[in-house]
């Protein structure tokens, strides 16, 4: 077997502060994983670098720690034998090379040490077992037992062992597959596949938070169906996002039929992924139909229906959230908000006036261009005179918002005329009149009756109190 040199991906100075670690020890290390995938596939320098060593990944830690400038404090966690630091921008995480197979349970801390190569054995996929070593007489000498390096060529994703081993170890790799096969855009052999298929209900064993993780990744990949398409292939999706699995599928009656909600969703995913890398907006662009499962309707008259979608798909954001122990932050708030008015711009695009453009506004506040993204990534139009029109309307849409916003300021919207103005004109106590007026006045303003302004507002204001029986005791 020829060997490899890759040298030229050790360049960072701390690699040498390992190797002379590694030799003042008499250990073995290796730099294993992600760090040495990304370099061959040239996707950036990784600032995770996992070093596994036939010895102690604590003291080989400690050692390197020693040699670092300024003497980096060292993360120990005692359970997993592994140890942390941080040096210059980059995490080193150490190891030592294990024999037995990982499980996601194991509390126990005696791990039986092994070679180079059981250490490989026992990693997720061929890519991820690749290893560089940091021996000085052999430093950059590539280790790579299962062919990896043609798997990364031929753009594939492979277990070292027998699949059903592999994730029988740990489910949470079935996703860590899809999510590589998403963010790389490589191939699932088909053999890996079955066995994620077969072992998709193990998915239970894995904790919210790490499999939030990979939805994170997968959506933020520069083409998530893939990965979607993926989950649902392999019957992983029903575990994770059942709301979506509810989407799929075509009803006809009385010849009528609808679209499947499940397909059209990733395509608006892969759409919104073109225009914007914000990740909650991404997060609505998958959610933004989950309310139609449950109010799909056949209506004699006007044929499918799915009246206050909107309204229950944002209800139905909280508890997904909640399931998947996701945060419930201004983050879950955005989606619900983004998913509630999903469907205005589409009604307004059809016919454009002031005032409904001064509500999306108000309504949509500092949301309202990324809801605007949102919705024309809803275009899925396979008809191209529709798209190029919908498109049209939107960008009436959008000049429209910056012409009435340039005008009004409605985005941020204050009440012009304050409550205690109110009460001292009127000479109130507080009381529900005060919310009448100001209620009125907003109405006023987002109807165009009366401009965003304070002496309108005020004359409005004396107006609409005498009207409703209010006498005026100061006007100050
Ligand atoms: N690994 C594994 N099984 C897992 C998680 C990780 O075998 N469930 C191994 C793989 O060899 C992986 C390495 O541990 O390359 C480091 O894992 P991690 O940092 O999670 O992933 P990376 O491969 O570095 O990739 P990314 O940073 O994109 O997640």
């Amino acid at each position: 077997m020829t060997t490899q040199n890759y040298k030229t991906a050790l360049q960072n100075p701390v690699f040498r502060t390992v190797s002379k670690a590694t030799s003042k020890l008499q250990f073995d290390s290796y730099v294993i994983g992600g760090f040495v995938r990304d370099f061959i596939l040239q996707r950036g320098d990784a600032k995770d670098i996992d070093i596994v060593t036939v010895g102690n990944g604590i003291e080989l830690a400690q050692e390197v720690a020693l040699l670092l400038p300024g003497k980096p404090k060292v993360s120990v966690f005692k359970n997993y034998g592994t140890a942390m630091l941080k040096t210059a921008g980059i995490e080193l995480e150490f190891v030592g090379a294990r024999k037995e197979s990982y499980s996601e349970e194991s509390r126990n801390p005696e791990v039986e040490t092994g070679t180079l190569e059981d250490d490989q054995n026992r990693r997720d996929f061929t890519i991820n077992a690749l290893a560089l070593s940091l021996n000085e007489d052999t430093f950059g000498d590539l280790l790579d037992p299962f062919n990896g390096i043609e798997d990364l060529k031929k753009k594939i994703i492979r277990t070292p062992l027998d699949p059903d081993i592999t994730y029988s170890d740990d489910p949470l790799r079935m996703m860590r597959a899809i999510r590589f096969a998403t963010q790389l855009d490589f191939t699932i052999e088909a053999k890996s596949l079955a066995a994620i298929t077969k072992n998709a209900d193990r998915i239970k064993i894995i904790s919210k938070e790490r499999i939030v993780d990979e939805l994170h990744k997968i959506l933020a990949s520069e083409v998530p169906s893939k990965g979607f398409a993926l989950l649902h292939k392999t019957k992983l999706l029903p575990y994770i996002l059942p709301e979506l699995v509810a989407l799929q599928g075509i009803d006809e009656k009385e010849g009528q039929r609808h679209k499947d909600n499940f397909w059209h969703t990733l395509e608006v995913v892969d759409n919104i992924a073109q225009t914007t890398d914000n990740l909650w907006l991404r997060w609505a662009a998958l959610l933004h139909d989950i309310g139609k499962a449950p109010t799909k309707r056949f209506d004699k008259k006007i044929g499918w229906t799915f009246h206050a979608h909107e309204f229950v798909g944002s209800k139905m954001v909280y508890k997904l959230f909640k399931r998947l122990k996701m945060p419930l932050n201004d983050k879950m708030k955005f989606v619900q908000k983004m998913v509630l008015m999903s469907s205005r711009p589409i009604v307004l695009a059809s016919e454009v006036t002031d005032s409904a453009v001064r509500r999306l506004i108000f309504d949509a506040g500092e949301y309202v261009e990324d809801l605007m993204t949102l919705c024309e990534a809803d275009i899925t139009t396979k008809n191209p005179k529709k798209f190029r029109k919908y498109h049209n309307n939107f960008q009436l849409v959008r000049d429209k918002i910056v012409e009435v916003e340039e005008r009004d300021h409605v985005r941020t919207f204050q009440p012009p005329v304050s409550g205690e103005e109110i009460m001292k004109t009127f000479g109130l106590k507080p009381s529900r009149e005060i919310g009448v007026i100001k209620e009125a006045i907003k109405e006023a303003i987002l109807e165009g009756e009366i401009p965003n302004e304070y002496e309108a507002a005020k004359a409005f204001m004396l107006q609409k109190g005498t009207a409703i029986g209010l006498e005026v005791v100061s006007t100050e």
